[in-house]
């Protein structure tokens, strides 16, 4: 019996985590697999009512989990930054969930805007680091909102955070065994400390992997070979900004955020589980926001689980359903939100 925490949050988060549990539903039928679902309404319009984000005693209830099943956070009415700080972020820090996975897979049938690129080509996996660098917050204003206003935002690296995500990215490429390649996404050229530490730490770790071929590229040009040969990459392991920033470019090449999941892990503790996507409130309520996404986090965490078999025939039922539809863009799907949970479920038992 797997205890799940489902945080369906803002937006159209709600409407995707129902596919999700719809299909994790059929897999518990399919597979017996016993899930308890518990719901957590964090999100935007508790905030507004209350004024609360995550109340600090509920984390610790949230780590007696086996794993959180998160749809999206951010509301139009609050301010950027409250939620993500408040809900997203405090439950990456807090649950120490140092790593966010995310696979860059274009499944067959799905459109990508690389021309002549095809599902071999786009298949690699990024590891972000997920609780330090630009993220932890620290910083401050000196004589805001006069001329002469300072600002600064701390950027903090430890041997520790940067090593545990290296080595968590070269055991992921071992067991992820294609070619074995990982490649380490910085900027030792301008970040001359922070990076270097990054570089050194990588070149260390990399002596206890001789099987693992390790390769290096800036963050500009990582971007810029994701778009001409993403099929020289295997495993990128990067910052946390970093990884930020080229997850959207790698949702968009493998066919969009309607598919791009992710999960926040934490190997010794609680994961997350989440589609990589916003919360879109322009399409809220509609039926038209694409679950692949969510549908595909939730596969993601049934691999977590070890529950492997099941999570395959998820994926199985994932690159069924992709070809049956139209576009994987919100409302040109061919299908609404719940059809194409449906058709999922139907994928599933066939
Ligand atoms: C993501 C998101 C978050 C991040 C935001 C919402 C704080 O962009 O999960 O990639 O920057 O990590
Ligand atoms: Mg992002």
């Amino acid at each position: 019996m797997y205890k799940i925490a489902v945080i369906p949050g803002d937006g159209t988060g709600p409407e995707v985590v129902a596919e999700g549990v719809k299909v994790l539903k059929k897999v518990s039928e399919l597979f017996k697999i016993d899930f308890d679902f518990t719901y957590y309404d964090y999100g935007g319009e508790r905030y507004l009512k209350t004024g609360e984000t995550i109340p600090d005693k509920d984390i610790d209830e949230l780590k007696t989990y086996n794993a959180i099943y998160l749809g999206a956070i951010g509301h139009p009415d609050v301010k950027p930054g409250i939620l993500e700080k408040g809900i997203l972020l405090k439950l990456r820090f807090e649950l120490d969930q140092y790593i966010n996975l995310r696979p860059i897979k274009l499944y067959p049938n799905v459109e990508t805007p690389l021309a002549n690129k095809n599902p071999e080509d786009i298949d690699f996996v990024v590891v972000r680091e997920n609780t330090e660098g630009l993220y932890i917050g620290s910083g401050g204003f000196l004589k805001k909102g006069t001329p002469d206003e300072v600002a600064i935002q701390e950027m903090v690296n430890t041997r520790k955070g940067v090593e545990r995500c290296i080595r968590y990215a070269f055991d992921y490429t071992i067991r992820r065994n294609r070619e074995k390649k990982l490649t380490l996404c910085a900027k030792t050229n301008v970040l001359t400390y922070a990076h270097d530490l990054w570089f050194r730490t990588f070149t260390e770790v990399a002596k206890d992997y001789p099987d693992v071929k390790t390769d290096y590229a800036h963050v500009d040009a990582t971007t810029m070979w994701m778009v001409k040969n993403p099929e020289w990459f295997d495993v990128i392991v990067t910052t946390n900004m970093f990884g930020d920033i080229i997850t959207d470019l790698g949702a968009m090449i493998q066919g969009g955020m309607g598919v791009a999941a992710g999960g926040n892990i934490n190997p010794e503790g609680v994961s997350m589980f989440e589609p990589i996507g916003g919360s879109a409130p322009k399409y809220t309520g509609k039926g038209m926001i694409n679950p692949i996404a969510a549908i595909a986090a939730a596969q993601m965490m049934l691999d977590f689980l070890k529950e492997e078999e099941a999570a395959q025939k998820v994926e199985k039922a994932i690159i069924k359903t992709v070809g049956m539809m139209k576009s994987m863009s919100a409302g040109k799907m061919g299908y609404s939100t719940s059809e194409v949970g449906d058709l999922i479920v139907k994928n599933l038992e066939d």
